[in-house]
């Protein structure tokens, strides 16, 4: 419990942890709690930020929780003005784009308002690419309110929309001013979702943290039943957003590679997504999938052993996951070399040498990748 100081009135916050990005003059807290986001117009204030912004968000997450952050920030002396879109990943368009900077101009935003995002990662990219742009670029907040925006979209200031030739082509860096966390929005989060966002926790461990992927090995089973207390939750949001944060302060624009290592997984995952059009699996549902090709992929080129390889699958087996059936290794394979983001023919592949420790390679070949796929293959058969 921290306490803390508004305009002369002290407001109690269960404000559990407090992460740091690091990024020069645009470094920001995140801040992980319980209970925090009707209390968010004292976070506002700690942050200097103009009276006016708009809070974008979608039907759903607007429906459960708009209602009470517009009222905490009006209290603040703020002045909200909602924007909802409708949920799902269509509405990551510059069209929708449109008609929010339409809601902005109407309103009449400025340089000094803000945009809020309240919401999954698809509002966080959405909002945060039009507070990206509008009026060459405007304070960002984001307060997500699912898990895999939690430990992964809302940190580290990458926004985009989709174009229809592919995802998240239009986009920028824009970094938000700060991020808050409230666990206790888990509680209305659809259970698949929550379980597809955990992935990319056991993703976070695998690449750098091996205490954190023992402290997943020991409440999976709590986790995926939504069983958690607010603090176990906050305690793990926190150790991956931290993870993330370190990523992203040595390598905020994907420049020297670092960054790269947080497409785990990734690579085959994709490729599964876009093969069944986006409708067979959640994003976390294929990335495991991913990784438990690359678990084979790494085995087979001597760098993993067979011993971290099983560790990681056994993680994953807790999973339930959506099947292969229909999707060939040809298939999967041109798919991975069609991505739009493959430079020069190269399909990049992160490996791990040990749960912990990963490296990015070029050097994976056909039969490697058929291998993987094999793999996981077996892996669904056995689960
Ligand atoms: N910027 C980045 O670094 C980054 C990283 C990873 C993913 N992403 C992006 O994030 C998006 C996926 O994010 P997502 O999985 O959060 O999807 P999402 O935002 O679409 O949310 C999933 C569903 O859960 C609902 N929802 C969210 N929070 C809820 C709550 N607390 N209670 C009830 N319902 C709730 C939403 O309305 C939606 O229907 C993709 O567009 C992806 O590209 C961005
Ligand atoms: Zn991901």
């Amino acid at each position: 419990m921290g306490e803390t100081q508004g305009q002369g009135v002290r407001v109690a916050m269960s404000i559990l942890y407090t992460v740091h990005v690091d990024l020069g003059p645009r470094s920001y807290p995140v801040y992980i709690g319980h209970d925090i986001l009707m209390e968010v117009g004292d976070l506002f204030r700690r942050h200097t930020l103009g009276r006016k912004m708009a809070v974008v968000s979608d039907e759903n997450v607007a429906r459960l929780y708009l209602g009470e952050v517009v009222e905490a920030l009006r209290e603040a002396e703020y002045k909200p003005v909602p924007v909802v879109v409708p949920p799902g990943e269509a509405s990551k368009s510059v069209e929708v784009a449109d008609r929010i900077y339409e809601h902005l101009i109407l309103a009449r935003l400025d340089r000094g308002s803000t945009v809020v995002a309240l919401g999954g990662g698809m509002v966080g990219d959405l909002a945060g690419f039009v507070a990206a742009t509008f009026l060459r670029g405007i304070a960002f907040v984001q307060l997500p309110t699912s898990f895999l925006a939690f430990v992964d979209a809302s940190v580290g200031g990458k926004v985009a929309v989709n174009h229809r030739l592919g995802k998240n082509l239009i986009g920028a860096f824009h970094q938000p001013r700060f991020v808050a966390i409230d666990v206790a929005v888990l509680r209305t989060l659809p259970e698949r979702e929550l379980r597809a966002g955990l992935v990319e926790a056991v993703k976070h461990s695998v690449i750098r943290d091996e205490e954190l992927f023992g402290f997943l090995e020991e409440n999976v089973e709590r986790l995926l039943a939504g069983e958690a207390s607010p603090e176990l939750w906050a305690e793990l949001v926190a150790r991956n957003v931290r993870i993330k944060a370190e990523v992203v302060s040595q390598d905020e624009r994907e420049e020297s590679g670092l960054r790269m290592i947080l497409n785990y997984g990734h690579t085959v995952g994709h490729a599964l997504e876009t093969l069944t059009g986006y409708s067979r699996f959640l994003h976390g549902e294929a990335v495991a999938l991913g990784m438990v090709a690359a678990g084979a992929i790494a085995q087979e080129k001597g760098l993993l052993s067979s011993e971290d390889r099983s560790r990681q699958d056994r993680l994953l087996s807790k999973f339930p996951l959506p099947g292969m059936e229909g999707i060939s290794d040809d298939e999967v394979f041109e798919q991975m070399h069609s991505d739009k983001k493959v430079r020069e023919g190269m399909v990049r592949f992160v490996l791990a040498r040990r749960i912990g420790c990963v490296e990015v390679r070029e050097d994976v070949e056909e039969d490697e990748v058929k291998k993987g796929l094999e793999a996981v293959r077996k892996f669904l058969k056995k689960a």
